[in-house]
């Protein structure tokens, strides 16, 4: 249950590591039981911000500022990461500052919705990381921000493989169920251009068509 592709597959693939640099924030992560993207995620995160080289990120849930760095590391944007828990912001600006990255990545305590219903910002990239049951309210609040030719990535959308089954044990269900209604709401949206990855936990790609 714990993976959406074949476990020696996986295991194939996590063997090649994840962003080397922040090694040390992955292993952080993994000792203090913080949810942060997966090492294939980070990778395709990094390959897509120096591919597409964005001016302005719009991060939608911060953690420990794991994500954050990576496209950092891999482009020149600016980065406005949202986060609502305290705690994680104040780590997550430790992590920012020990990175040297304080002038570029800027973290706003805030629910997502909050915050994008009060944003004059706009962004060439959205990567959508925080509650899984409110992907539908941050796309519908975030395509007025998108810049032309921009995009948005949603991680875990298949959710531990748990959305392509009828029936989820109770404490995953409301995610389960609200997943399965986004991504049956995005494919049926002819303005927009999805493709869906069985990357990292299931990875959602989303542009507006031109
Ligand atoms: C999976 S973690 C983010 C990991 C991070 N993107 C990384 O890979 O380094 C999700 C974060 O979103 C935050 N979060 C969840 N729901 C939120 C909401 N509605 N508004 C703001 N932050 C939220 C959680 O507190 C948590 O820190």
């Amino acid at each position: 249950m714990d993976g959406i592709v074949y476990p020696k597959v996986s295991e194939y693939i996590e063997k090649f590591g994840g962003i080397k640099e922040l090694q040390n924030l992955e292993d952080y992560a993994k000792e203090n039981h913080v949810p942060i993207v997966m090492k294939d995620a980070a990778r395709l995160l990094a390959f897509m911000v120096s591919l597409h080289r964005p001016e302005k990120i719009l991060e939608l849930g911060t953690a420990i500022g794991y994500s954050a760095l990576v496209m950092a590391l891999h482009s020149g944007a600016e980065i406005v990461s949202v986060e609502r828990e305290e705690g994680m912001k104040e780590t997550a600006l430790k992590n920012i500052e020990e990175y040297g990255m304080k002038d570029r990545i800027s973290v706003v305590l805030s629910e997502c919705e909050e915050y994008l219903q009060k944003t004059e910002d706009t962004f060439d990239f959205i990567f959508m990381d925080a509650g899984k049951s409110h992907y539908r309210e941050y796309l519908e609040l975030s395509l007025p921000k998108l810049n032309p030719g921009g995009f948005i990535l949603c991680d875990n959308v298949l959710y531990k493989g748990l959305v392509v089954h009828d029936t989820a044990a109770r404490k995953h269900r409301t995610n389960v169920v609200k997943l399965q209604e986004f991504l049956d709401y995005v494919h049926s949206r002819e303005d927009l251009r999805v493709s869906l990855l069985t990357v990292s936990d299931g990875m959602l790609l989303i542009r507006r068509k031109e």
